[in-house]
């Protein structure tokens, strides 16, 4: 990959709450970015934010992607967009950082891995649990042994639900719709920590069981949605490490975005129970605690460093810190724990 010593300029496609939260303020924050433009079919939203990031309104995607003065597009719209609107950018010649998940489907996935190899351009994925510095600490650590041989994990992700976050509120939401998200809870909270525990680990989720259900989460009609508003999670990794994992969307109390993982000399917490990021509870009794960075919740939103990675690797020309392949990988693990729950038994999962 050639590396590019100048400023990224940037097109955004959706303006909405991802993009209004982290793409656009850490593009503006970034030297070495610059906004370039931003398609959103909501044309009042997107000229106000063009307004307030000197960027250009484009009339659509096709039109911002043939401006040969932008080098990377970051794709900011709901799941069932992301795989056209990434091979768009791509076979344009374009960069491309696509927020999780992925897509819709591994068919999809592959699609846009193929384009990612026939455009030679980057391909990143917004899976930024991995950026979070306690994350990567907990990574340091795991493969300096500080909890020995790892037995067991587990991870939660859980709060009080999408509608409240996303930029048209309320029970309308395309989060709630299959046909625009397809996946409940599982695609949105889940994708997260599977990416996560396969780089926490540095292994591949081998198998899956799960139950989901839709407790509370509700249309205007007062229906239940026909997505799941949460799901419960087993499975093994490669190595044989036992896992569990809950996604949440109605934790009506604080937010839990914790994982824990069992070694054979600890337990290391992090986000869990105390006011440091990770705590070792070590097999002695001690305890070593590590404050290295807080995580973002729906309320507190913090910088992800999504974007400074994004912007850097394709300055370097090297692969960023989470790949096409990342993405893909976690799909197919959220599509076989969708399957599982589907016909109550454990399933391989094929990559
Ligand atoms: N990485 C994270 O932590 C994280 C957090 C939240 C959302 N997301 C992901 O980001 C994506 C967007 O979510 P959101 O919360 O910003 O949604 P949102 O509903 O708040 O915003 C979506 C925006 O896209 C626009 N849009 C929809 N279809 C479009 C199209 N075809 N062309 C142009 N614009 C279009 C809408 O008008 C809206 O402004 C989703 O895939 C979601 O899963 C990631």
């Amino acid at each position: 990959m050639k590396k590019e010593k100048r400023i990224v300029r940037v097109g955004v496609v959706g303006g909405g709450a991802i993009a209004q939260r982290r793409h656009l303020p850490e593009y503006a924050a970034n030297p070495n970015a610059e906004i370039a433009g931003i398609f959103d079919f909501n044309t009042d939203r997107m000229e106000e934010l063009c307004e307030q990031y000197g960027a250009k309104p484009y009339a659509s995607l096709e039109e911002m992607v043939s401006d040969p003065s932008i080098d990377a597009i970051s794709v900011c719209t709901p799941n069932y967009t992301h795989a056209e609107a990434t091979i768009t950018a791509l076979r344009a010649g374009k960069h491309a950082l696509c927020e999780k998940p992925m897509a819709l489907s591994l068919e999809e996935t592959r699609r846009m891995l193929a384009a990612e190899k026939e455009s030679g351009k980057i391909l990143m994925l917004g899976h930024n649990q991995r950026l979070i510095k306690a994350h990567l600490k907990a990574h340091e650590l795991i493969q300096d042994g500080a909890i020995g041989k790892l037995l067991f994990y587990q991870c939660n992700f859980k709060h009080a639900g999408p509608e409240s976050w996303s930029i048209d509120r309320g029970s309308s939401t395309w989060f709630f719709r299959k046909d625009k998200a397809n996946f409940g809870v599982m695609g949105d909270l889940g994708a997260h920590k599977i990416d996560l525990i396969r780089f926490l680990t540095d292994d591949e989720i081998k198998d899956v069981f799960a139950t989901m259900m839709t407790l509370d989460k509700r249309y205007e009609d007062g229906s239940l949605i026909e997505l799941e508003d949460n799901a419960v999670c087993q499975f093994h990794m490669h190595s044989g490490m036992p896992g569990i994992m809950h996604f949440s969307w109605t934790n009506y109390g604080d937010e839990d975005n914790s994982t824990i993982i069992y070694g054979d000399k600890g337990v290391m917490k992090i986000f869990g129970d105390y006011a440091d990021d990770i705590v070792l509870e070590m097999r002695d009794g001690s305890h070593i605690k590590y404050s290295v960075g807080a995580i973002s919740t729906n309320t507190n939103q913090l910088k992800s460093g999504v974007i400074d990675e994004f912007v850097a690797a394709i300055l370097e020309g090297r692969k960023p810190i989470v790949t096409g392949i990342d993405g893909h990988n976690t799909l197919a693990v959220i599509e076989k724990a969708m399957q599982s729950a589907r016909e109550g038994k454990w399933l391989d999962i094929e990559y």
